[in-house]
């Protein structure tokens, strides 16, 4: 049996989440490997180049570079649909962070771009693909909970900028807890009991103005440009209602992060933002018990690996920039709805 030789990508933007990627590449070597790094910081593309053992390009060398076949994009939002117009323009598969775009038009011109040049594109989140997730999909498929009636999402992971060195873009509009958190819920509510027909929300923001608690601009402050709190209530096409809120105000919470009501019992996901745990099974009468976890995937980067097997052949990608564009529909109608 012939070995394929995988896809040779392309990082562009080399800050916090790139790290997390490279980790998790030996994993899917057999998929894709990162073949070179590039950044605006020059200086930043050149350390993490080293650590990858890739080259440092520039993002024109990237684009007109025959030897690369993909562009995955961990840049800011504002630049994921910019960027990744012109990668497809060249002829590179594109994998995008979360979100697709900051809008939806912009959104679906990336999907729409790609079908028409023939290449692949596809946007996180990808945690929708591990065992505990599809484990959820397959008993609501199956009926185990019977008709869906509710589902609750609570996106409360306390406030960035305790924790990101330079997080005012996450306060950006095309961030703010619903565009930065809520494309996990939302990927999975889809991937579970399928899509949202209609939106009503209402939206806050209590403190405006945020203060960098690490790294070298801590204590400087910025202020949100987009809502810091929003719940939304979601009516779905297969009829049930679902409730998100989401919050960058919140400084700490006990709330499920997930759970599916049905007719018959309740599922209980675990966080939608990380690839682990269990989803526990309540009936009436009946000891709650874990849905068995098989057939997942292991971390971030399944995406893209799934991606390029996509490219091999000849299928759309599992997490698919239509996909990602249609949660950006759904989170933009949310704003304009509150
Ligand atoms: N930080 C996290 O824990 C995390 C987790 C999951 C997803 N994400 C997503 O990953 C993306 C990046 O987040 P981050 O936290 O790594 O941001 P970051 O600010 O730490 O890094 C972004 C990098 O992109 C570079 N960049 C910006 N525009 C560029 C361009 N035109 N060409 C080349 N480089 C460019 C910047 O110089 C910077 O180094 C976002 O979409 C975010 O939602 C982040």
């Amino acid at each position: 049996m012939t070995k394929l030789s995988p896809l040779r990508v392309a990082m562009v933007g080399c800050g916090n989440i790139s790290s997390n990627y490279l980790a998790h590449a030996p994993i899917y070597a057999d998929d894709f490997a990162i073949v070179a790094c590039c950044d605006l910081d020059g200086d930043r593309a050149r350390a993490v180049a080293e650590t990858a053992g890739a080259r440092a390009l520039a993002l024109d060398d990237v684009l007109a570079d025959p030897t690369i076949d993909a562009v995955l994009l961990l840049t800011q939002p504002a630049s994921h649909a910019p960027l990744a117009l012109r990668a497809i323009a060249a002829g590179k598969h594109t994998y995008t962070e979360k979100p697709l775009a900051t809008n939806r038009g912009d959104a679906e011109a990336v999907a729409a771009a790609a079908a028409a040049c023939g290449v692949l594109a596809g946007c996180a989140p990808d945690t929708f693909l591990a065992a505990p997730f599809q484990a959820a999909r397959q008993a609501v498929a199956n009926g185990v909970i019977g008709e869906i009636v509710a589902v609750s999402m609570t996106s409360m992971y306390g406030t960035p900028e305790t924790w990101h060195p330079d997080p005012s873009f996450l306060y950006a509009v095309g961030a703010g807890p619903l565009f930065d958190m809520g494309p996990y819920f939302l990927q999975l509510l889809e991937e579970t009991v399928g899509p949202v027909s209609s939106v009503r929300a209402a939206t806050l923001s209590a403190r405006p103005t945020r203060t960098v608690a690490s790294g070298p601009l801590a204590g400087t402050t910025f202020t949100a440009e987009t809502p810091t709190h929003v719940s939304a209530v979601l009516e779905l096409e297969r009829g049930g209602i679902a409730t998100l809120v989401a919050s960058f105000e919140v400084p700490a919470h006990r709330m499920p992060y997930f759970q599916i009501h049905g007719t018959a019992g309740t599922l209980d996901l675990p966080d939608p933002n990380q690839f682990t745990g269990e989803t526990m099974l309540h009936l009436p009468g009946v000891e709650p018990r874990a849905l068995a976890n098989t057939g997942g995937v292991p971390g971030r980067g399944a995406g893209l690996a799934d991606l390029a097997r996509a490219v091999r052949e000849g299928r759309e990608p599992r997490a698919s920039a239509a996909r990602g564009a249609r949660l950006v529909a759904t989170m933009e109608a949310i704003l304009n709805a509150s």
